[in-house]
Protein backbone atom coordinates (compact mmCIF):
# COMPACT_ATOMS: atom_id res chain seq x y z
CA UNK A 1 0.00 0.00 0.00
CA UNK A 2 1.20 3.50 -0.96
CA UNK A 3 1.94 4.96 2.46
CA UNK A 4 2.11 8.82 0.89
CA UNK A 5 -0.46 11.22 1.63
CA UNK A 6 -1.48 14.88 1.22
CA UNK A 7 -3.47 14.54 4.26
CA UNK A 8 -3.50 12.23 7.23
CA UNK A 9 -6.60 12.83 9.69
CA UNK A 10 -6.17 11.48 13.18
CA UNK A 11 -9.72 10.44 14.75
CA UNK A 12 -12.88 9.40 12.65
CA UNK A 13 -15.42 11.38 15.12
CA UNK A 14 -17.45 13.90 13.56
CA UNK A 15 -14.80 16.56 12.69
CA UNK A 16 -12.10 13.72 11.44
CA UNK A 17 -14.23 11.69 9.03
CA UNK A 18 -16.02 14.88 7.91
CA UNK A 19 -12.62 16.27 7.28
CA UNK A 20 -11.60 13.11 5.34
CA UNK A 21 -14.84 13.07 3.20
CA UNK A 22 -15.05 16.88 2.43
CA UNK A 23 -10.88 16.41 1.78
CA UNK A 24 -11.46 13.21 -0.22
CA UNK A 25 -13.97 15.59 -2.47
CA UNK A 26 -11.53 18.41 -3.12
CA UNK A 27 -9.34 15.76 -5.21
CA UNK A 28 -6.80 15.47 -1.49
CA UNK A 29 -5.26 11.59 -1.24
CA UNK A 30 -7.01 11.41 2.29
CA UNK A 31 -6.53 9.04 5.04
CA UNK A 32 -8.04 8.58 8.18
CA UNK A 33 -6.64 6.94 11.46
CA UNK A 34 -9.26 5.49 13.78
CA UNK A 35 -8.22 2.86 16.77
CA UNK A 36 -11.74 2.26 17.47
CA UNK A 37 -13.09 -0.77 15.93
CA UNK A 38 -16.11 1.14 14.61
CA UNK A 39 -15.95 4.59 12.83
CA UNK A 40 -17.77 8.14 14.23
CA UNK A 41 -16.27 8.64 17.66
CA UNK A 42 -17.53 9.08 20.55
CA UNK A 43 -20.88 10.90 19.22
CA UNK A 44 -21.91 8.25 17.35
CA UNK A 45 -20.13 5.08 19.32
CA UNK A 46 -20.80 6.33 22.75
CA UNK A 47 -22.47 9.36 22.87
CA UNK A 48 -25.07 11.67 21.22
CA UNK A 49 -25.93 8.45 18.65
CA UNK A 50 -26.84 6.23 21.26
CA UNK A 51 -28.22 8.11 23.58
CA UNK A 52 -31.16 9.41 21.29
CA UNK A 53 -31.89 6.17 20.70
CA UNK A 54 -32.29 5.64 24.48
CA UNK A 55 -34.22 8.90 24.81
CA UNK A 56 -36.17 8.23 22.23
CA UNK A 57 -37.57 4.62 23.22
CA UNK A 58 -37.78 5.47 26.70
CA UNK A 59 -40.06 8.75 25.82
CA UNK A 60 -42.53 6.53 24.01
CA UNK A 61 -42.23 4.24 27.43
CA UNK A 62 -43.47 6.93 29.54
CA UNK A 63 -45.66 8.07 26.99
CA UNK A 64 -47.36 4.80 26.38
CA UNK A 65 -47.39 3.94 30.09
CA UNK A 66 -48.39 7.29 31.24
CA UNK A 67 -50.60 9.53 28.11
CA UNK A 68 -51.35 7.18 25.65
CA UNK A 69 -54.84 6.78 27.71
CA UNK A 70 -55.63 9.94 28.24
CA UNK A 71 -55.52 9.91 24.32
CA UNK A 72 -58.17 6.82 23.68
CA UNK A 73 -55.26 4.65 23.17
CA UNK A 74 -55.81 1.74 25.41
CA UNK A 75 -52.58 -0.41 26.47
CA UNK A 76 -53.19 -2.46 29.39
CA UNK A 77 -49.70 -4.43 30.38
CA UNK A 78 -47.47 -2.15 28.73
CA UNK A 79 -43.65 -3.70 29.98
CA UNK A 80 -40.24 -2.66 29.79
CA UNK A 81 -37.79 -5.10 28.20
CA UNK A 82 -34.55 -3.59 28.35
CA UNK A 83 -32.37 -5.48 26.84
CA UNK A 84 -34.35 -5.23 23.60
CA UNK A 85 -34.38 -1.71 23.94
CA UNK A 86 -30.42 -1.96 24.27
CA UNK A 87 -30.41 -4.18 21.06
CA UNK A 88 -32.39 -1.70 19.22
CA UNK A 89 -29.52 0.71 20.08
CA UNK A 90 -26.75 -0.98 19.21
CA UNK A 91 -28.26 -1.60 15.86
CA UNK A 92 -28.41 1.99 14.75
CA UNK A 93 -24.98 2.35 16.03
CA UNK A 94 -23.97 -0.23 14.16
CA UNK A 95 -25.83 0.91 10.91
CA UNK A 96 -24.70 4.60 11.17
CA UNK A 97 -20.76 3.43 11.96
CA UNK A 98 -21.00 1.11 8.97
CA UNK A 99 -22.53 3.84 6.78
CA UNK A 100 -19.30 6.02 7.49
CA UNK A 101 -17.57 2.80 6.40
CA UNK A 102 -19.68 2.95 3.05
CA UNK A 103 -18.72 6.78 2.80
CA UNK A 104 -14.68 6.38 3.02
CA UNK A 105 -14.95 3.88 0.27
CA UNK A 106 -17.22 5.58 -2.11
CA UNK A 107 -14.47 8.72 -1.54
CA UNK A 108 -11.38 6.37 -1.53
CA UNK A 109 -10.35 7.37 1.72
CA UNK A 110 -7.90 5.12 2.90
CA UNK A 111 -9.07 3.80 6.66
CA UNK A 112 -5.92 3.35 8.75
CA UNK A 113 -6.47 1.12 11.64
CA UNK A 114 -4.71 1.56 15.17
CA UNK A 115 -3.86 3.98 17.37
CA UNK A 116 -2.13 7.27 15.40
CA UNK A 117 0.26 9.58 16.72
CA UNK A 118 1.61 12.62 14.98
CA UNK A 119 5.70 11.64 14.77
CA UNK A 120 7.22 14.78 12.67
CA UNK A 121 6.06 17.42 10.91
CA UNK A 122 4.51 15.17 8.05
CA UNK A 123 4.76 11.78 9.42
CA UNK A 124 2.28 9.95 11.54
CA UNK A 125 2.88 6.16 13.20
CA UNK A 126 -0.12 3.93 13.40
CA UNK A 127 0.08 1.09 15.83
CA UNK A 128 -2.81 -1.79 15.15
CA UNK A 129 -3.82 -3.87 18.07
CA UNK A 130 -1.43 -6.26 17.43
CA UNK A 131 1.19 -3.41 18.35
CA UNK A 132 2.63 -3.34 14.65
CA UNK A 133 3.99 -0.02 14.18
CA UNK A 134 4.03 1.67 10.30
CA UNK A 135 5.06 4.97 9.49
CA UNK A 136 2.90 7.06 6.82
CA UNK A 137 4.17 10.60 5.10
CA UNK A 138 1.15 13.07 4.62
CA UNK A 139 1.77 17.03 3.56
CA UNK A 140 -0.71 18.06 6.00
CA UNK A 141 -2.02 16.49 8.95
CA UNK A 142 -5.33 17.32 11.03
CA UNK A 143 -5.73 16.38 15.02
CA UNK A 144 -9.14 15.55 15.80
CA UNK A 145 -8.78 12.93 18.85
CA UNK A 146 -11.79 14.80 20.73
CA UNK A 147 -12.31 14.03 24.22
CA UNK A 148 -12.76 12.09 27.30
CA UNK A 149 -14.90 12.54 30.71
CA UNK A 150 -13.14 13.93 33.26
CA UNK A 151 -13.89 12.93 36.68
CA UNK A 152 -13.39 15.00 40.31
CA UNK A 153 -10.39 14.46 42.43
CA UNK A 154 -10.48 11.06 44.15
CA UNK A 155 -13.39 9.63 42.35
CA UNK A 156 -12.53 6.47 40.10
CA UNK A 157 -15.13 5.42 37.50
CA UNK A 158 -15.01 1.61 37.21
CA UNK A 159 -17.97 1.99 34.21
CA UNK A 160 -20.07 -0.64 36.74
CA UNK A 161 -21.01 1.50 39.79
CA UNK A 162 -19.58 4.34 39.29
CA UNK A 163 -19.94 5.44 35.50
CA UNK A 164 -19.42 7.96 32.95
CA UNK A 165 -21.73 8.72 30.09
CA UNK A 166 -20.21 5.41 28.19
CA UNK A 167 -21.52 3.58 31.03
CA UNK A 168 -25.21 4.75 31.66
CA UNK A 169 -25.59 4.10 28.50
CA UNK A 170 -25.46 0.00 29.03
CA UNK A 171 -27.00 -0.35 32.25
CA UNK A 172 -28.88 -4.11 32.10
CA UNK A 173 -31.34 -2.97 34.35
CA UNK A 174 -32.94 0.39 35.48
CA UNK A 175 -30.77 1.15 38.88
CA UNK A 176 -33.65 1.64 41.67
CA UNK A 177 -31.81 4.75 42.70
CA UNK A 178 -29.00 6.90 39.93
CA UNK A 179 -27.34 9.79 41.79
CA UNK A 180 -26.07 11.93 38.22
CA UNK A 181 -22.93 14.28 39.06
CA UNK A 182 -23.27 17.46 37.47
CA UNK A 183 -26.42 19.47 35.73
CA UNK A 184 -24.98 19.73 32.09
CA UNK A 185 -26.29 18.24 28.49
CA UNK A 186 -25.53 14.75 30.10
CA UNK A 187 -26.57 14.90 33.37
CA UNK A 188 -30.11 15.93 32.45
CA UNK A 189 -30.08 13.95 29.07
CA UNK A 190 -29.56 10.86 31.33
CA UNK A 191 -31.44 11.61 33.92
CA UNK A 192 -34.27 11.36 31.47
CA UNK A 193 -34.03 8.49 30.02
CA UNK A 194 -33.22 6.50 33.53
CA UNK A 195 -36.31 8.43 35.28
CA UNK A 196 -38.84 7.18 32.24
CA UNK A 197 -37.57 3.87 33.08
CA UNK A 198 -38.27 3.92 36.74
CA UNK A 199 -35.49 4.75 38.13
CA UNK A 200 -35.54 7.56 41.07
CA UNK A 201 -33.02 9.86 39.72
CA UNK A 202 -31.28 12.95 41.88
CA UNK A 203 -28.60 15.17 40.60
CA UNK A 204 -26.41 17.17 42.55
CA UNK A 205 -25.25 20.76 41.00
CA UNK A 206 -22.37 22.41 42.10
CA UNK A 207 -23.88 25.78 40.85
CA UNK A 208 -27.07 26.94 42.17
CA UNK A 209 -28.67 26.59 38.31
CA UNK A 210 -28.45 23.67 36.36
CA UNK A 211 -27.64 24.14 32.43
CA UNK A 212 -24.20 26.77 33.27
CA UNK A 213 -24.20 29.09 30.58
CA UNK A 214 -27.76 28.77 29.02
CA UNK A 215 -29.81 31.60 29.58
CA UNK A 216 -31.08 31.82 33.13
CA UNK A 217 -34.38 32.43 32.01
CA UNK A 218 -34.02 28.77 30.20
CA UNK A 219 -32.47 27.28 32.89
CA UNK A 220 -35.27 28.56 35.75
CA UNK A 221 -37.90 26.95 33.91
CA UNK A 222 -36.09 24.08 32.76
CA UNK A 223 -35.42 23.22 36.19
CA UNK A 224 -39.36 23.34 37.04
CA UNK A 225 -40.22 21.32 34.43
CA UNK A 226 -37.58 18.72 35.14
CA UNK A 227 -38.39 18.93 38.91
CA UNK A 228 -42.28 18.08 37.98
CA UNK A 229 -41.14 15.12 35.73
CA UNK A 230 -40.15 13.87 39.34
CA UNK A 231 -36.60 14.09 38.90
CA UNK A 232 -34.54 15.30 42.63
CA UNK A 233 -31.87 18.12 42.32
CA UNK A 234 -29.43 19.01 45.12
CA UNK A 235 -28.26 22.27 43.72
CA UNK A 236 -25.47 24.48 45.09
CA UNK A 237 -23.51 21.32 46.53
CA UNK A 238 -20.20 19.90 46.03
CA UNK A 239 -19.70 16.42 46.00
CA UNK A 240 -16.51 15.37 48.98
CA UNK A 241 -16.85 11.71 48.12
CA UNK A 242 -18.41 8.54 46.22
CA UNK A 243 -17.33 5.23 47.36
CA UNK A 244 -18.22 1.91 45.87
CA UNK A 245 -19.12 -0.49 48.25
CA UNK A 246 -20.26 -4.31 46.93
CA UNK A 247 -22.60 -3.23 44.16
CA UNK A 248 -23.84 -0.07 45.71
CA UNK A 249 -22.19 3.45 46.07
CA UNK A 250 -22.23 5.72 48.81
CA UNK A 251 -22.21 10.08 47.70
CA UNK A 252 -20.84 12.64 50.38
CA UNK A 253 -21.61 16.14 49.54
CA UNK A 254 -21.86 19.87 51.42
CA UNK A 255 -24.11 22.18 50.38
CA UNK A 256 -21.99 25.36 49.64
CA UNK A 257 -23.97 28.05 51.44
CA UNK A 258 -24.68 26.04 54.97
CA UNK A 259 -21.90 23.51 54.79
CA UNK A 260 -24.03 20.70 55.71
CA UNK A 261 -22.87 17.60 55.18
CA UNK A 262 -25.17 14.85 53.25
CA UNK A 263 -25.20 11.16 52.64
CA UNK A 264 -26.94 9.79 49.63
CA UNK A 265 -26.78 6.06 49.16
CA UNK A 266 -27.51 4.54 45.32
CA UNK A 267 -26.72 1.40 42.73
CA UNK A 268 -25.26 3.43 40.58
CA UNK A 269 -23.38 6.88 40.22
CA UNK A 270 -23.15 8.77 36.96
CA UNK A 271 -19.94 11.47 37.41
CA UNK A 272 -21.47 13.90 34.47
CA UNK A 273 -18.55 16.85 35.04
CA UNK A 274 -17.51 17.82 31.57
CA UNK A 275 -14.70 16.26 28.95
CA UNK A 276 -11.47 17.10 28.48
CA UNK A 277 -9.39 17.18 24.97
CA UNK A 278 -7.77 13.94 24.43
CA UNK A 279 -4.28 15.00 23.47
CA UNK A 280 -1.43 12.12 23.85
CA UNK A 281 1.57 13.50 25.10
CA UNK A 282 3.81 13.09 22.23
CA UNK A 283 1.66 16.42 20.98
CA UNK A 284 3.47 18.32 24.09
CA UNK A 285 6.89 17.12 23.33
CA UNK A 286 6.87 17.96 19.68
CA UNK A 287 6.09 21.29 20.96
CA UNK A 288 2.70 21.88 19.39
CA UNK A 289 0.75 24.76 21.95
CA UNK A 290 -1.72 23.82 24.25
CA UNK A 291 -3.73 26.18 26.68
CA UNK A 292 -3.88 25.77 30.37
CA UNK A 293 -6.66 23.08 29.73
CA UNK A 294 -4.73 21.13 27.36
CA UNK A 295 -6.62 22.47 24.97
CA UNK A 296 -4.83 22.69 21.20
CA UNK A 297 -4.36 26.42 20.26
CA UNK A 298 -5.01 26.73 17.17
CA UNK A 299 -5.19 30.13 14.81
CA UNK A 300 -8.25 31.33 12.48
CA UNK A 301 -7.15 28.42 9.81
CA UNK A 302 -7.36 25.96 12.50
CA UNK A 303 -3.10 25.60 12.50
CA UNK A 304 -1.36 24.33 15.13
CA UNK A 305 2.06 26.11 16.35
CA UNK A 306 3.18 23.46 13.82
CA UNK A 307 2.60 24.24 10.13
CA UNK A 308 0.94 21.71 8.24
CA UNK A 309 -0.34 20.60 11.51
CA UNK A 310 -3.91 21.67 11.85
CA UNK A 311 -6.56 20.51 14.89
CA UNK A 312 -10.59 21.03 14.80
CA UNK A 313 -13.21 19.59 17.08
CA UNK A 314 -13.29 19.15 20.75
CA UNK A 315 -8.81 18.74 21.17
CA UNK A 316 -8.97 22.40 20.42
CA UNK A 317 -9.59 26.01 22.62
CA UNK A 318 -12.34 27.35 20.36
CA UNK A 319 -16.32 27.03 20.72
CA UNK A 320 -18.10 24.55 22.26
CA UNK A 321 -18.04 20.86 22.78
CA UNK A 322 -20.40 19.51 20.25
CA UNK A 323 -20.23 17.31 17.31
CA UNK A 324 -21.42 19.85 15.02
CA UNK A 325 -19.51 22.70 15.58
CA UNK A 326 -16.58 19.36 14.90
CA UNK A 327 -18.09 18.66 11.71
CA UNK A 328 -18.38 22.58 10.40
CA UNK A 329 -14.30 22.96 11.69
CA UNK A 330 -13.74 19.42 9.52
CA UNK A 331 -15.25 21.15 6.38
CA UNK A 332 -13.72 24.20 6.87
CA UNK A 333 -10.05 23.04 7.56
CA UNK A 334 -10.15 20.50 4.35
CA UNK A 335 -11.19 23.84 2.43
CA UNK A 336 -8.86 25.45 3.64
CA UNK A 337 -6.14 22.59 2.82
CA UNK A 338 -7.14 22.48 -0.17
CA UNK A 339 -6.64 26.24 -0.86
CA UNK A 340 -9.80 27.06 -0.53
CA UNK A 341 -11.57 29.86 2.17
CA UNK A 342 -12.88 27.76 4.91
CA UNK A 343 -14.74 29.46 7.38
CA UNK A 344 -16.64 28.89 10.84
CA UNK A 345 -19.36 31.26 12.37
CA UNK A 346 -18.88 31.02 15.65
CA UNK A 347 -21.25 33.08 16.67
CA UNK A 348 -23.94 31.28 15.19
CA UNK A 349 -23.39 27.67 16.64
CA UNK A 350 -26.51 26.00 18.06
CA UNK A 351 -27.00 23.80 21.15
CA UNK A 352 -29.34 21.35 21.82
CA UNK A 353 -30.35 19.44 24.82
CA UNK A 354 -32.94 16.39 23.75
CA UNK A 355 -35.09 15.79 26.80
CA UNK A 356 -38.71 16.10 26.99
CA UNK A 357 -38.99 19.19 26.07
CA UNK A 358 -35.77 19.94 24.35
CA UNK A 359 -33.99 22.66 25.12
CA UNK A 360 -32.47 24.34 22.22
CA UNK A 361 -29.90 27.75 21.84
CA UNK A 362 -28.19 29.86 19.68
CA UNK A 363 -26.40 33.11 19.42
CA UNK A 364 -25.74 35.30 22.57
CA UNK A 365 -28.36 34.95 26.12
CA UNK A 366 -28.96 37.59 28.07
CA UNK A 367 -26.45 37.49 30.63
CA UNK A 368 -23.70 37.51 27.99
CA UNK A 369 -25.38 40.73 26.48
CA UNK A 370 -25.65 42.33 29.78
CA UNK A 371 -22.18 42.13 30.69
CA UNK A 372 -20.90 43.06 27.00
CA UNK A 373 -23.01 46.57 27.96
CA UNK A 374 -25.27 45.67 24.27
CA UNK A 375 -28.85 47.30 24.73
CA UNK A 376 -31.75 44.98 23.36
CA UNK A 377 -35.30 44.15 23.30
CA UNK A 378 -36.92 40.62 24.27
CA UNK A 379 -40.12 39.14 22.81
CA UNK A 380 -41.18 35.75 24.53
CA UNK A 381 -43.87 33.84 23.56
CA UNK A 382 -45.45 30.52 25.33
CA UNK A 383 -46.26 27.33 23.74
CA UNK A 384 -49.53 27.57 26.04
CA UNK A 385 -50.77 30.05 23.56
CA UNK A 386 -49.57 27.94 20.43
CA UNK A 387 -52.59 25.71 18.93
CA UNK A 388 -50.56 22.80 17.82
CA UNK A 389 -48.12 22.62 21.02
CA UNK A 390 -52.09 23.23 22.49
CA UNK A 391 -53.49 20.17 20.65
CA UNK A 392 -50.58 17.84 21.08
CA UNK A 393 -50.25 18.45 25.51
CA UNK A 394 -46.38 20.50 24.62
CA UNK A 395 -47.51 23.38 26.14
CA UNK A 396 -44.23 23.35 28.24
CA UNK A 397 -41.49 26.07 27.18
CA UNK A 398 -41.22 29.44 25.57
CA UNK A 399 -39.34 31.06 22.56
CA UNK A 400 -37.31 34.40 23.61
CA UNK A 401 -36.07 36.28 20.97
CA UNK A 402 -33.23 38.56 22.01
CA UNK A 403 -32.33 41.29 19.23
CA UNK A 404 -30.49 44.84 19.50
CA UNK A 405 -32.47 47.84 20.43
CA UNK A 406 -31.20 50.04 17.59
CA UNK A 407 -30.93 47.91 15.11
CA UNK A 408 -33.83 44.51 15.53
CA UNK A 409 -30.87 43.02 14.67
CA UNK A 410 -31.47 38.75 16.38
CA UNK A 411 -28.67 38.61 18.50
CA UNK A 412 -29.80 35.32 20.50
CA UNK A 413 -32.38 32.79 20.55
CA UNK A 414 -34.09 30.38 23.70
CA UNK A 415 -36.30 27.96 23.08
CA UNK A 416 -37.71 25.13 25.33
CA UNK A 417 -40.18 22.99 23.19
CA UNK A 418 -41.26 19.39 22.56
CA UNK A 419 -39.50 20.20 18.81
CA UNK A 420 -36.82 22.85 19.83
CA UNK A 421 -33.82 20.90 18.69
CA UNK A 422 -35.81 21.06 15.08
CA UNK A 423 -37.08 24.63 15.37
CA UNK A 424 -33.72 26.51 16.39
CA UNK A 425 -32.01 25.69 12.76
CA UNK A 426 -34.72 28.02 11.36
CA UNK A 427 -33.05 31.33 14.05
CA UNK A 428 -29.52 29.79 12.86
CA UNK A 429 -30.06 30.54 9.16
CA UNK A 430 -31.70 33.94 9.63
CA UNK A 431 -28.77 34.52 12.58
CA UNK A 432 -26.49 33.91 9.57
CA UNK A 433 -28.10 36.24 7.12
CA UNK A 434 -28.32 38.59 9.62
CA UNK A 435 -31.95 38.83 9.95
CA UNK A 436 -33.82 41.38 12.27
CA UNK A 437 -36.74 40.01 14.31
CA UNK A 438 -39.07 41.95 11.90
CA UNK A 439 -37.51 39.77 9.36
CA UNK A 440 -38.80 36.57 11.00
CA UNK A 441 -42.11 38.61 12.19
CA UNK A 442 -42.82 39.25 8.45
CA UNK A 443 -42.31 35.51 7.21
CA UNK A 444 -45.00 33.30 6.73
CA UNK A 445 -44.90 30.50 9.21
CA UNK A 446 -47.07 27.38 8.48
CA UNK A 447 -49.97 27.00 10.62
CA UNK A 448 -50.92 25.11 12.47
CA UNK A 449 -46.94 24.61 13.86
CA UNK A 450 -44.75 25.18 16.90
CA UNK A 451 -42.99 27.64 14.40
CA UNK A 452 -45.50 29.88 14.83
CA UNK A 453 -44.24 30.48 18.21
CA UNK A 454 -40.64 31.81 16.79
CA UNK A 455 -42.76 34.13 14.47
CA UNK A 456 -44.93 35.36 17.53
CA UNK A 457 -42.12 35.78 20.06
CA UNK A 458 -40.25 37.77 17.10
CA UNK A 459 -43.86 40.20 16.97
CA UNK A 460 -43.55 40.20 20.38
CA UNK A 461 -39.85 42.10 20.08
CA UNK A 462 -42.40 45.03 18.83
CA UNK A 463 -44.59 44.17 21.66
CA UNK A 464 -47.60 43.15 19.16
CA UNK A 465 -48.00 39.07 19.60
CA UNK A 466 -51.21 38.04 18.00
CA UNK A 467 -52.18 34.94 20.08
CA UNK A 468 -50.60 36.29 24.08
P1 LIG B 1 -21.31 20.07 31.10
O1 LIG B 1 -20.17 21.00 31.09
O2 LIG B 1 -22.45 20.30 30.18
O3 LIG B 1 -21.94 20.01 32.58
C1 LIG B 1 -21.18 19.64 33.71
C2 LIG B 1 -21.89 20.10 34.95
O4 LIG B 1 -21.23 19.56 36.08
C3 LIG B 1 -21.92 21.59 35.13
O5 LIG B 1 -23.25 21.99 35.39
C4 LIG B 1 -21.00 21.83 36.33
O6 LIG B 1 -21.37 22.97 37.07
C5 LIG B 1 -21.22 20.55 37.11
N1 LIG B 1 -20.13 20.22 38.04
C6 LIG B 1 -18.80 20.35 37.83
N2 LIG B 1 -18.13 19.95 38.96
C7 LIG B 1 -19.05 19.54 39.85
C8 LIG B 1 -19.01 19.01 41.17
N3 LIG B 1 -17.84 18.84 41.82
N4 LIG B 1 -20.15 18.67 41.82
C9 LIG B 1 -21.34 18.87 41.19
N5 LIG B 1 -21.45 19.37 39.94
C10 LIG B 1 -20.33 19.70 39.27
O7 LIG B 1 -20.65 18.63 30.91
P2 LIG B 1 -21.30 17.23 30.53
O8 LIG B 1 -22.75 17.20 30.82
O9 LIG B 1 -20.43 16.22 31.20
O10 LIG B 1 -21.10 17.16 28.97
C11 LIG B 1 -19.77 17.15 28.43
C12 LIG B 1 -19.74 17.71 27.04
O11 LIG B 1 -20.44 16.88 26.15
C13 LIG B 1 -20.38 19.09 27.01
O12 LIG B 1 -19.38 19.99 26.63
C14 LIG B 1 -21.45 18.99 25.99
O13 LIG B 1 -21.30 20.04 25.05
C15 LIG B 1 -21.24 17.65 25.28
N6 LIG B 1 -22.54 16.99 25.11
C16 LIG B 1 -23.45 17.51 24.25
C17 LIG B 1 -24.69 16.94 24.11
C18 LIG B 1 -25.68 17.54 23.18
O14 LIG B 1 -25.29 18.30 22.30
N7 LIG B 1 -26.96 17.27 23.35
C19 LIG B 1 -25.07 15.75 24.86
C20 LIG B 1 -24.04 15.29 25.74
C21 LIG B 1 -22.83 15.90 25.83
Amino acid sequence: MDKNFDLVVIGAGPGGYVCAIRAAQLGLKTACVESRKTLGGTCLNVGCIPSKSLLNASEMYHKAKKEFSSLGIESDNIKLNLSKMMNNKNKSVLTLTKGVEFLFKKNKITHLKGKGEVSSKNTVVVTDDSGKKTKYTAKNIVISTGSVPTSLPGIKIDEKTIVSSTGALSFDQPPKELIVIGGGYIGLELSSVWKRLGTNVTVIEFLDHILPGMDKDISSEFLKILNKQGINFKLNSKVIEVKAIKDKAVVDFTNNKTNKRERIECDKVLVAVGRKSNIEKNILDLGIKVDKQKKIEVNKKFETSIKNIYAIGDVINKGPMLAHKAEDEGIAVAEIIAGQAGHVNYEVIPAVIYTNPEVATVGKNEEQLKKENIKYRIGKFPFLANSRAKVNNETEGFVKIIAEEKTDKVLGVSIISALAGTMIAELAVAMEFGASSEDIARTCHAHPTHSEGVKEAAMAVDKRPIHF
